[in-house]
């Protein structure tokens, strides 16, 4: 530790009294660019859990390790790793904000430094946009000062009013770093259905050529996916900067679960009840989900959404 910390956290041990302990690592935090809040990232935990829990997304398990090993290798990263999910609904992208909270703080969501906003319940009025930007834009700023290595996951963002996210755009570029705040270690993330049409589209064509979905690669979708977010009207994304130029570190797509993938889910959640065995119960399930393309009835139109439920009511 350089001897300047040391003096600072020594005239901090001093001056305690009077003032409680968030307080003071606020204050530590604001002036010391090397406090890390209880950020205890487990690396090979989080590869492990995504290669062992995650079904039927090679492009996700493999994007999100390698930008959170790339960005974690960096002391002074050159600007906050920004990660947008895009996929149909049930196919894992919550689960995996999870999964990076649970790694990353060794707590899922219930972290102090784990900020979740959801549109229907912090931005739910179309008409107060102006000040939903600014109170996001306070937020961010302060739990920035309090946090340099916060997470902001903006999920449901098919939900958000138009502009609201736009007033992130200084915190995710390389330029913005602040007095003695370091804006560029903290992680974003955004997840939203949109684009599902152009990700379930490929899907379909690989599937249709006879080829492997684990065939698909990033670049065969991240134009496409990217043009898709930024001109549809629902997307969180539309027309915003943060597309334009190019502020997302990854988009990651979250490919349509099939057949296998869902089953897959159904034995997971029985064995976790001690009905490992119940293969009938897995027949069920799979026969009473909905599929598409009508022609072919390929992959679940809830993803692996509604297994729980099913489970209950089959057992
Ligand atoms: N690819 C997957 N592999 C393993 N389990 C999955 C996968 N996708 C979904 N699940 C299971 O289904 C549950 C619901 O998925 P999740 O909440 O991540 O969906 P989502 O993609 O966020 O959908 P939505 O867009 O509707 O919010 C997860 O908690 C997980 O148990
Ligand atoms: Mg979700």
């Amino acid at each position: 530790m350089k001897h300047w910390e040391t003096v600072l956290q020594c005239l901090f041990a001093i001056i305690y009294h009077g003032t409680t302990a968030l307080q003071m690592k606020t204050i530590y935090c604001t002036i010391s660019e090397s406090c890390e809040c209880d950020f205890k990232p487990d690396v090979q935990g989080l590869e492990w859990d995504l290669y062992k829990n995650l079904y039927g997304q090679h492009l996700a398990q493999e994007i999100v390790s390698e930008a959170v090993v790339g960005f974690l290798q960096k002391d002074s990263p050159d600007k906050p790793l920004v990660l947008s999910f895009h996929g149909a609904s049930g196919t894992g992208k919550t689960f995996v904000s999870s999964i990076l909270g649970r790694h990353l703080y060794g707590a899922a969501m219930s972290s102090p430094y784990i900020h979740q906003f959801i549109p229907t319940l912090h931005f739910p009025l179309l008409d107060r946009v102006q000040e939903y930007r600014s109170a996001l834009k306070r937020w961010v700023e302060g739990n920035l000062t309090a946090c340099a290595r916060s997470i902001f996951i903006f999920d449901e963002m098919e939900r958000m009013p138009p502009g609201v996210t736009d007033v992130l755009v200084p915190f995710l570029g390389p330029s913005h770093v602040m007095f003695r705040t370091n804006y560029r270690k903290a992680i974003y993330i955004f997840i939203s259905t949109a684009g599902q049409e152009v990700i379930n589209k490929l899907v379909l064509e690989t599937r249709q050529a006879g080829k492997e979905r684990e065939d698909i690669q990033l670049r065969d979708l991240d134009a496409s996916l990217a043009q898709a977010v930024f001109n549809t009207k629902n997307s969180g994304f539309f027309q915003s900067r943060i597309i334009s130029e190019k502020l997302v570190t990854c988009l990651v797509p979250f490919l349509p679960l099939s057949r296998r993938h869902v089953n897959r889910c159904t034995r997971r959640e029985l064995c976790q009840r001690g009905e490992c065995h119940r293969r009938d119960i897995v027949e069920a399930v799979e026969s009473s989900l909905a599929y598409t393309p009508e022609d072919g009835q390929f992959f679940s139109n809830t993803g692996c959404k509604m297994i729980p439920a099913k489970v209950n009511f089959f057992l």
